[in-house]
């Protein structure tokens, strides 16, 4: 139905989870990729898995200057940057008593400088690439997806960082589909319910942690909340990264072409 060969896409935090399935299905729809991580043990697993036509770079995403890099060293790389996926993130929670400026900055860095960062480096090339091709009389489309959450678009209990970071880059999604939408760039968000990576995995007695920036932060989901969302979800299960992964490729293709400023929920019919 539609091919993605001859695109160039940039999938932020791809080394395991969501950005990886992503990755590899662009990949299998012919893009070329450029992943990223903060992990680089992982990410070289996962260049292998999404094949050939991938080249990765290691950075935290965080970084002042580092998105900056890795938007050159895809243009570098590939002659193009013409899908961005911003997927890097992590989930660092507490009740707002206990949340402290750092936890709360950490979540809006991640989840809404970054991407920002992202874009800003990659318009540039976009704006200067697009006059090109209309003044040529062609149209060439290319894509951004922000990822967002159920928590973003609805609030959650012991996320007021991550839900504030998750609902602005809803805020970034809409303003630079009305900047790019001249320049033929969709720009749309993708909202996941519980996916099942390691963002969610049960807590069960020790607490699960995740390392960031040689840190060890708490991540998980009590059994019992698991299985309540289970429970009253319409489609009684949890999604998989593929499934989240289908979501985001339909923005990343000519399927959504005249789609942008949206917020897809990918969540299989829950909200908080
Ligand atoms: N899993 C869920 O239920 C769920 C629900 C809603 C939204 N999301 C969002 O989906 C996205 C993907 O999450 P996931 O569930 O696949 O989690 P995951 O932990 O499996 O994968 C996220 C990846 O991002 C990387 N990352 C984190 N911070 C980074 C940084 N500063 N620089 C570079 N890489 C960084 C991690 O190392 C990790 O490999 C995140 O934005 C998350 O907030 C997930």
């Amino acid at each position: 139905m539609f091919t993605l060969e001859g695109k160039a896409a940039l999938v932020t935090g791809s080394g395991r989870g969501i950005g990886r399935a992503i990755a590899k299905m662009l990949a299998s729809a012919g893009a070329s990729v450029m992943l990223n991580d903060i992990d680089g043990g992982v990410l070289q697993e996962a260049e292998a898995e999404v094949g050939s036509l991938s080249k990765s770079l290691a950075g935290d995403m965080t970084a002042p200057d580092f998105p900056k890099k890795l938007v050159d060293a895809t243009i570098d790389a590939f002659g193009a940057i013409d899908i961005i996926v911003n997927n890097a993130g992590y989930t660092w929670d507490n009740v707002i008593q206990k949340m402290s400026d750092e936890q709360f900055q950490a979540m809006l860095d991640i989840h809404v400088v970054a991407p920002f960062r992202v874009l800003r480096a990659a318009s540039g090339w976009i704006r200067e690439t697009a006059k090109r091709e209309m003044a040529e009389g062609r149209r060439v489309m290319r894509k951004v997806v922000n990822i967002t959450s159920i928590s973003g678009t609805d609030g959650n209990a012991g996320q007021a960082g991550y839900s504030s970071g998750k609902a602005a880059v809803n805020g970034l999604t809409k303003t630079m589909a009305k900047e790019w939408g001249r320049y033929n760039v969709t720009v749309n968000s993708v909202g996941f319910g519980l996916i099942e990576t390691r963002l969610i995995q049960p807590l069960q007695g020790a607490h699960a942690t995740i390392e960031m920036k040689g840190r060890e932060i708490p991540v998980g989901v009590q059994q019992k909340h698991l299985d309540a969302a289970k429970l009253t979800n319409p489609m009684g299960r949890i999604g998989t990264p593929e499934e989240a992964a289908g979501a985001v490729v339909f923005f990343c293709s000519p399927l959504s072409d005249y789609v942008s400023g949206e917020v897809l929920i990918c969540s299989g019919g829950s909200h908080f």
